[in-house]
């Protein structure tokens, strides 16, 4: 991190306090009642964490025991119990007698509108999951959903949940090539897509894709199941493919929910790390659930019976998994799910949503706030947001002036924000303000919640104390229920990752950087490794390399980041050519390559920019010097050593051409 991003952060004065609206009225009420809290969870861990679990879950098994430290970091919670993450997230309000209340109030980019009670999905769940009992899928076995935003999505998953198996959802934008490593990573056995996706006015090919993807490998996939969405045409393989429509039809609404051990692994989700292929995190039943649970009270504050939520991500991503199909629904809340892009047909789609459906919880990424802080305040301006009454980001760091314009345009000053920091692999929010009780500082994710022991500690593990003026490694003390509990067929890869940077204590390494201000309150500084975030996408810059080397004509390449007003990050690419850049029609090249990424990856991964090279600066023990090729992709004079470097030539080629 530069000194220059630690001491900006920490010169931000400004504080929010709790407004009146949260403060005697919030689950939790006050900093004494936060503190009260954590006090307790320090005095005793496991107890604080027990208790959570038996009030907010419905057991079908009850659990005796709480933490499970014997083979550490495989560690486990509430492990003698059992219980369904569907029937939780479902069954148990319709039997409270909230069967008729909207779960999801869905609206397509075109305009199209569905609501769908808790029975009505609960129903659509079950047929389907009955349909997958049909094809051969038992508890633990493994299903792909590959699907744009539409509440199918979220009846894929709950109908996975609902028997016991284990879905993988790979986001939509992702390329045939990303799906299928995907897919015979998890070695799936059934996919379930739809014929297409609609976004900014075009029609993402999800089931070719599919096609692509099975046709080239995927040995273990023995169904795929088709919703229509788009009227896209499609191939279709007779005795493999089936309608979704046709199962919603034929099957029946009489699924029982299968208790699974609280361990058992409820999803993978494939993320980026710095090397390698993505990995896929595996997450449990129970411990998730609680954590989607407690943040979705405690952070959202949220009020089932009074609330609208809405959280704008994509369920190809984890905020979709926990804000959108485990979260809103455990808690029995009303969301609404929109399928398109937040300009379509104008800037003020939105807004528009918002106003109509009466949103009061409003969940999104710094990314989106500033792509439309960019279009302007007329656009909000046009709609009564009234209803809302909290504002919630996450993903990145925010700026302060893209949470200044969200806290005066859209929450008219009215409504706190949450800056929740989380990841992948910690499934829900770790640590975020909790708006009836925390003082808001503009950029800050503020304290972790009770039952959270993050840390900022140096290279040796010791606390960096808060109000040094120092940065350090952002890690979490004790193992929490929520937390990832190994990657996918891949031990190995778990312990080395996460576990491994501080030898004799197990740490968990969350890879971001941060400090602590004087009132204790973190301020994210950014990643350690090689991963950017661009638009609020993870992304390996190890990954996009790979796409380009695959390039016959690339011989090389390195990828950075560089800061981006709107997308937070962009994509910088230096390549080199096998051939040397002589007689390319570079323009049409670059066009090339990033069409490249796309069919790799996918069109979120594609370079911003791309350099050819003569050559990359290496140490001259044949590492890329990265920073310095961070400098060169933002202009900015070296300031760097470059006397290890193997050929200075190179450097000066370089800025020659910056
Ligand atoms: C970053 C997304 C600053 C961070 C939920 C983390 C944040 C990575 C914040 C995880 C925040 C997430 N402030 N940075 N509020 N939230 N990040 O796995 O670098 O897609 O490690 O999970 O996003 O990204 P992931």
């Amino acid at each position: 991190m530069s000194d220059e991003t630690l001491e900006s952060v920490l010169s931000e004065q400004r504080i929010f306090p709790v407004p009146d609206s949260f403060a005697g009225r919030a689950r939790i009420s006050g900093m004494e009642q936060y503190r009260e809290m954590v006090r307790r969870a320090e005095a005793d861990y496991e107890g604080f964490w027990a208790e959570q679990a038996r009030a907010e879950l419905d057991w079908e098994t009850p659990f005796s025991e709480v933490l499970d430290e014997s083979r550490p970091p495989f560690y486990r919670w509430f492990a003698d119990g059992r219980l369904n993450v569907s029937y939780n997230c479902l069954d148990r309000h319709i039997e409270a007698g909230a069967g008729d209340r909207p779960a999801i109030r869905w609206e397509g980019e075109p305009g199209d509108t569905r609501t769908l009670t808790y029975r009505e999905l609960r129903d659509e769940a079950a047929r389907l999951g009955n349909a997958l009992k049909s094809y051969g899928v038992a508890k633990g076995d493994r299903v792909v959903i590959y699907m744009p935003m539409v509440p199918e999505a979220v009846v894929a998953m709950q109908a996975c949940a609902r028997i016991g198996a284990t879905h993988s959802v790979v986001f939509g934008g992702f390329s045939a090539e990303a799906l299928k490593d995907r897919i015979e990573d998890a070695e799936a056995k059934v996919v379930i897509s739809a014929d297409g996706g609609i976004r900014g006015g075009k029609t993402i090919d999800l089931k070719a894709n599919v096609d692509r993807a099975l046709g080239e490998g995927c040995p273990t996939v023995e169904r795929v199941v088709v919703l229509q969405r788009a009227e896209n045409p499609i191939d279709w393989v007779a005795g493999r493919d089936i309608w979704l429509r046709e199962i919603m039809a034929e099957e029946s609404a009489d699924c029982p929910p299968e208790p699974v051990e609280a361990e058992h692994p409820l999803y993978i989700l494939y993320t980026s790390g710095s090397t390698g292929k993505p990995k896929g995190v595996v997450h449990s039943s129970a411990g998730y659930l609680l954590g989607a649970i407690v943040s979705m009270k405690w952070v959202f504050d949220i009020r089932p019976e009074e609330d609208v939520f809405w959280c704008t991500a994509d369920v190809g991503w984890v905020t979709g998994h926990t804000y959108i199909a485990y979260g809103p629904t455990a808690v029995g809340a009303t969301q609404v799910m929109y399928e398109g892009a937040p300009t379509v047909p104008q800037p003020d789609r939105l807004w528009a949503i918002a106003e109509r459906t009466g949103t009061t919880v409003f969940y999104t990424a710094p990314t989106a706030i500033r792509a439309l802080m960019k279009q302007g305040e007329e656009w909000p301006a046009k709609h009564d947001l009234s209803a809302l009454r909290l504002l919630g980001t996450v993903g990145e760091p925010i700026n302060p002036e893209a949470w200044m314009w969200y806290y005066r345009v859209i929450g008219g000053e009215r409504c706190p924000i949450v800056d929740t920091w989380w990841q992948t692999e910690t499934v829900a929010h770790m640590i975020a303000p909790l708006p009836g009780a925390t003082p808001l500082k503009p950029g800050s994710c503020t304290l972790p919640l009770p039952g959270i022991q993050a840390d900022v500690v140096d290279e040796q593990g010791d606390s960096v104390p808060p109000g040094s003026g120092e940065g350090g490694l952002l890690v979490v003390r004790r193992p929490w229920p929520f937390m990832l509990r190994t990657v996918w067929g891949n031990e190995q890869r778990f312990i080395d990752t996460y576990w491994s940077y501080f030898p004799d204590q197990y740490l968990y390494l969350s890879e971001d950087q941060a400090s602590r201000d004087d009132d204790g309150y973190f301020w994210i500084l950014g990643r350690m490794d090689d991963v950017i975030n661009v638009s609020g996408h993870r992304l390996g810059t190890m990954e996009i390399e790979s796409a380009l080397v695959s390039h016959p004509e690339v011989a090389e390449a390195a990828v950075v980041g560089r800061p981006d007003d709107v997308k937070g990050t962009a994509v910088y690419a230096f390549v080199i050519l096998r051939a040397g850049r002589e007689g390319y029609d570079l323009d049409e090249l670059r066009r090339h390559l990033r069409e490249h990424v796309t069919g790799e990856i996918g069109s979120f991964a594609k370079p911003e920019e791309i350099r050819f090279a003569e050559g990359l600066p290496k140490t001259r023990s044949g590492k890329i010097m990265r920073r310095l090729l961070r400098s060169i992709a933002c202009g900015e004079e070296i300031t760097q050593d470059t006397s290890t470097l193997e050929d200075e030539e190179v450097v000066r080629q370089l800025q020659g051409r910056a």
